[in-house]
């Protein structure tokens, strides 16, 4: 059988829907919160229940640099310890840089790529990612497999 990675880059934030606009408004806002003074770099990243309600969290860094814990897996730690693991639908994730503004989509790290695979394993339905960067294109995907073909999550373990 066939596999094909399928994603969708959008030219403008205009193209998203109403509640995914406001998602990804919501990762910006919180960017502007990271800790990230070893990296100038600030990442936000919201996170749609399907009860509707945001949780979102910033890159939070560490004075020992390998420490550093991304906005995803901030939010979605967030998500796990309000008892809604099994309840993600979507996650925005914007980043940029003190200094300088990025111009293609932030897209999330191995590690949070992994995170995302435990809680759409758990929500049993594909979840949603948007990315963004301050300028460019806008990535979509509709199911983490797209970023992480071959995934290995909590069904493997027969969970
Ligand atoms: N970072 C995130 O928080 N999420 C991403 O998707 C990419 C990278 C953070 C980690 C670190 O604090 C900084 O960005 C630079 O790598």
């Amino acid at each position: 059988m066939e596999k094909i990675i399928v994603f969708e880059e959008l030219d403008s934030v205009e193209q998203l829907v109403e509640d995914e606009k406001e998602l990804l408004s919501k990762a910006i806002e919180v960017s502007k919160n990271a800790h990230s003074p070893y990296s100038d770099f600030k990442v936000g990243s919201s996170v749609r229940l399907k009860n509707k309600d945001i949780v979102s969290g910033t890159n939070f860094e560490n004075a020992s640099y390998g420490l550093t814990i991304c906005a995803e897996r901030t939010a979605l730690g967030a998500v796990v310890s309000n008892g809604d693991k099994d309840q993600v639908s979507k996650i925005a994730v914007f980043g940029t840089g003190r200094e300088f503004d990025t111009d293609s989509p932030v897209t999330p790290c191995g590690a949070c790529r992994q995170a995302i695979k435990e809680v759409e394993d758990l929500s049993g339905d594909p979840i949603v990612l948007i990315m963004s960067g301050q300028k460019g294109k806008i990535l979509r995907v509709v199911g983490i497999d797209n970023l992480l073909p071959f995934g290995f999550g909590p069904k493997d373990l027969d969970m």
